[in-house]
């Protein structure tokens, strides 16, 4: 008889979890406009609302908050992320920023102009908001088997090479700064990106002379599912495959809320010291001296810990079966998901599970607000709330997918947190037909509006 995979850690510290009605959540979300990131966090019984910072650190990093050095200038902790950085990435520079999309401002400042094209496999909505933000565009030119919820890829964050190559000839090379890849990709499932296609699309960056830069948010979740599934690499490390992806990018940047371990932080990683010089002034206008950048001292201890421990086989494996067993038990009980599950959360195909809602009455908030209601359950829509509207027409974007995204913190939920989480969408599942109708925007904010869009029942 096999063993089965279990998390590699076990609980020092809890946190209490607070249980209210039915009743009383259903009034609550009305009176919060139907916006679950208005709800307070004690009226959440399981939130899985993101992965992003909300993981719990291990002993060996709460160490390092004792252990942080708050020198403004030159702190050791500083020292001590740039030596992890180099031995786990092989980046010789690091400039921290307090999380993924400053350093997406620090870097496109330094980058991209108006009128540039920024081509990608879809970019994150940050990402996106970033480059539009300059006057430029974000080209999405992931493999269309990744808008097929229901279909097998391994690899459906994989860049198509020929719709890359179009946008190169269409634009040109000096109006495309660099190649955005994200490792894992997000928007389209936390699905990864295989080594032969970031080979590939490296290769077809430097016939055209143009940069790679690598959105690594997930990149150690990508590399287990190199592992497992790209033949080549089976027998490879996490940390062999590691290096293998980012050998070919020029600049990586990270969210290291994520992959890193840590509740805050980023950066951005690099070789080129002339690209290095430029961002530093971005670093000191917008984030903080070029030694802590947004950070403080413990929290880069913390992050120099977490990115080693993140990148552990076990922890990893552990990580995604979770992931797949949410996925597994979801799919016993009939709701379309996202397949294969990706790295770090599941997405629920809200077009197929209400096909009766028109996008434009917002299925996937319908169900992310149902969800809530039914079981305490926090997760959030990736649709066309999430797509906003086309910063030229002023119109929504009807999203390629409208999708519930059930995002797993890491090392928090247990097992029977998955069943509980199964159990609450197999009842709204159970009742769908009931839900006749979608929501109405009443409150729109000018760009990234799904923070704070205010909603009225239709
Ligand atoms: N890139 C990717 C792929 C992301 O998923 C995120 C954040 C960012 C960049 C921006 O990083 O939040 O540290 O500023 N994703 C979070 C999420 C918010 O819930 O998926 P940040």
């Amino acid at each position: 008889m096999q063993l089965p995979t279990i998390p590699p850690f076990k609980t020092k510290v809890v946190e209490p979890v607070y249980f209210r009605t039915r009743e009383e959540r259903k009034k609550k979300i009305r009176e919060q406009h139907f916006n679950l990131f208005n709800i307070h966090s004690d009226w959440v019984i399981v939130d899985l609302m993101t992965d992003s910072g909300t993981g719990a650190m291990s002993e060996q990093q709460w160490s390092e908050i004792m252990l942080g050095d708050e020198s403004y200038a030159g702190s050791e902790s500083y020292f001590k992320l740039i030596r992890a950085v180099k031995d786990i990435m092989g980046f010789e520079y690091v400039a921290p920023t307090h999380q993924g999309r400053a350093a997406e401002n620090i870097l496109f400042s330094a980058t991209v102009r108006e009128g540039d094209v920024v081509p990608g496999n879809a970019h994150f909505d940050t990402t996106k908001g970033h480059i539009e933000f300059r006057k430029a565009r974000a080209m999405d030119c992931t493999i269309k088997e990744a808008y097929d919820t229901g279909l097998y890829h391994p690899f459906k964050g994989n860049i198509d090479l020929e719709k890359l190559e179009s946008v190169i000839k269409e634009y040109g090379k000096d109006r495309i700064p660099f190649i955005n890849i994200t490792v894992t990709c997000n928007t389209v499932g936390g699905q990864p990106v295989s080594l032969q296609n970031i080979r590939e699309t490296s290769a077809l960056a430097k016939k055209y002379g143009i940069p790679v830069y690598m959105d690594i948010a997930r990149y150690a979740e990508n590399a287990y599912f190199i592992k497992n599934r790209e033949a080549a690499y089976k027998d490879w490390s996490i940390r062999d495959i590691i290096r293998e992806m980012f050998k070919d990018a020029d600049v990586v940047w990270m969210s290291s809320k994520k992959d890193g371990l840590v509740n805050i932080g980023g950066f951005i990683a690099l070789n080129d010291p002339d690209l290095y010089e430029r961002l530093g002034q971005f670093t000191i206008v917008y984030e903080g001296f070029l030694t802590y950048g947004g950070m403080s001292g413990r929290a880069m201890g913390a992050l120099a810990v977490g990115l080693y421990e993140g990148v552990d086989f076990h922890y990893l494996q552990d990580r995604v079966h979770q992931v797949q067993y949410l996925g597994q038990k979801l799919k016993d009980y009939g709701i379309p998901i996202q397949e294969p599950v990706g790295g770090h959360a599941l997405y629920i195909d809200a077009k197929k599970m209400l096909p009766h809602i028109p996008q434009t009455q917002y299925p996937a908030q319908l169900l992310a607000v149902e969800a809530y209601i039914e079981g305490g359950v926090r997760g959030v829509e990736i649709g066309t709330l999430l797509a906003d509207r086309d910063p030229e027409t002023g119109k929504d974007r009807l999203a390629e997918m409208e999708l519930l995204r059930l995002a797993l913190p890491r090392r928090v939920y247990s097992r029977s947190h998955m069943d509980y989480v199964a159990a609450t969408m197999a009842r709204v599942a159970a009742r769908k037909e009931e839900l006749k109708t979608g929501f109405r925007i009443t409150k729109q904010a000018q760009i990234l509006r799904h923070f704070t869009v205010e909603l009225e029942r239709i």
